[in-house]
């Protein structure tokens, strides 16, 4: 075992073997933990089977193993208080208070930050009242954009191309309580190219990443139901330097002083959902942890050690290097369960071609009788990196053919806007 801090990393998913690989580059991690993790981050970290949302083991898991720093991946356990209590019992965590992670976990919170702190984003307007929004909605011009204001697990939002379909989903929102006692926010319908912007955040100090493009739909050409993200890639010919400059300063940086002016200062990554309007970049939603799947193609080009950053916004100082990223492009390509985002069979057997020239991120995987089987919706992530996209692109393609199993299905035009 390799000398150096032991450090939990809480979650299971592609975004959390991405974290995992980042730290077993560093020369000061010793030991990793991940509670759950999977089947892939079993070869670089030891798997604690705690749930990421049961705060009180993993506190209890933190203090019997001297961990010396815990990195907090989904959302879920960041509402469920785990930062805040954690710092309460003096152990180190990389992730948001509860009342920071609002940024994510309420809508109207988020909104409302935008709105105090002049931060471009799409007009909106706030109902509990069935019928008042109902009203709302049919005296605006179709398609409504109507977003249940809680956590929902990426499903809380509803484009309306009509009547029937606001009806529909303001009564499932509103009524049916199908997501729990609810708000919802009636917002402008924006149009452009969407990108991913996550910043390392440590109060008002805000530490950028690369960019990266997230592709929702399930099948090509954009096409089919919107899924947690079937591939993502860096960096986005589309966004020139004064696009990032502005959203840098305009809106990731005023959030993070909002933050701190509102008394719940961010100490984790903010994630700019943001959008390329005509009318210029505007925030189409704010998440309070890395995104999946753009960490998996964000943190591979860290160059610099990624446990002082972390180390540095769980104490509240400064980082010890300055963040060095490489140049390189870099491509990745989800396979999937076949049915993913509906109902799909688990178990499938996955055979890797032992030439595959690829990094692989697993998200929902497991070991039985010695080699992986599916166990998740979105299965693994196949990452290539080249000089230009279009070349990581190719790479991709071709490697994502050296993984064998009857059950998965995975899209081939990854990067398209970047042509
Ligand atoms: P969200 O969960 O807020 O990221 O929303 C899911 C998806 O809905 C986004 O990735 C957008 O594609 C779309 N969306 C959300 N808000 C808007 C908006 N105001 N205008 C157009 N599309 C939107
Ligand atoms: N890729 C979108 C998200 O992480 O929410």
């Amino acid at each position: 075992m390799k000398e150096g801090k032991k450090v939990l990393v809480v979650g299971s998913g592609g975004r959390c073997h991405a974290i995992v690989d980042a730290l077993s580059r560093s020369p000061q991690v010793g030991q990793i933990f991940c509670a759950p993790g999977n089947a892939g981050i079993s070869e670089l970290a030891e798997c604690v089977s705690i749930k990421d949302t049961d705060v009180e083991a993993l506190k209890g898991f933190a203090l019997t193993y001297k961990i010396d720093l815990t990195v907090v991946g989904p959302e879920v356990a960041l509402a469920a208080g785990i930062a805040d209590s954690f710092r309460a019992a003096g152990l180190r965590i990389f992730g948001h208070t509860r009342s920071a992670a609002r940024i994510e976990t309420s809508k109207e919170f988020a909104k409302d930050i935008m709105a105090k702190y002049d931060i471009p984003t799409a007009g909106y307007k706030s109902f509990t009242d069935y019928a008042e929004a109902l009203a709302f909605v049919n005296s605006r011009p179709f398609p409504a954009v109507l977003k249940y204001d809680g956590l929902a697990a990426g499903k809380g939002v509803v484009i309306a191309q009509d009547a029937a379909e606001a009806e529909a989903a303001l009564r499932d929102m509103l009524c049916d309580a199908k997501f729990g006692e609810g708000k919802v926010v009636v917002e402008d319908y924006l149009e452009g190219p969407e990108f991913s912007f996550m910043c390392f955040v440590n109060g008002e100090n805000v530490y950028p990443m690369p960019l990266a493009q997230d592709h929702k739909r399930a099948f090509d050409g954009d096409k089919g139901p919107n899924t947690g993200g079937m591939g993502a890639y860096s960096p986005l010919p589309f966004i020139t330097d004064e696009d990032t400059e502005f959203a840098l300063k305009e809106i990731l940086e005023k959030t993070a002083k909002g933050m701190v002016a509102e008394g719940c200062p961010l100490t984790g990554v903010l994630y700019g959902g943001l959008m390329k309007t005509r009318d210029g970049i505007k925030v189409i939603e704010f998440n309070a942890r890395f995104g999946d799947p753009e960490t998996e193609v964000v943190l591979p080009l860290l160059e610099s050690d990624i446990y002082d950053i972390f180390s540095a916004v769980a104490d509240g100082t400064e980082p010890q290097q300055e963040l060095k990223w490489s140049k390189e492009a870099i491509l990745g390509i989800v396979l999937a369960s076949k049915g993913y985002p509906g109902s799909y069979e688990k178990g499938a057997s996955i055979r890797i071609s032992e030439d595959l020239d690829a990094m692989i991120y697993h998200m929902g995987t497991k070991y039985n009788d010695g080699h992986f089987v599916t166990a998740g919706g979105r299965v693994m992530m196949v990452v290539c990196t080249a000089d230009t996209v279009a070349e990581a692109r190719a790479k991709a393609n071709k490697e994502v053919g050296k993984i064998k199993c009857d059950n998965l299905f995975h899209r081939t035009d990854i990067g398209w806007q970047a042509k």
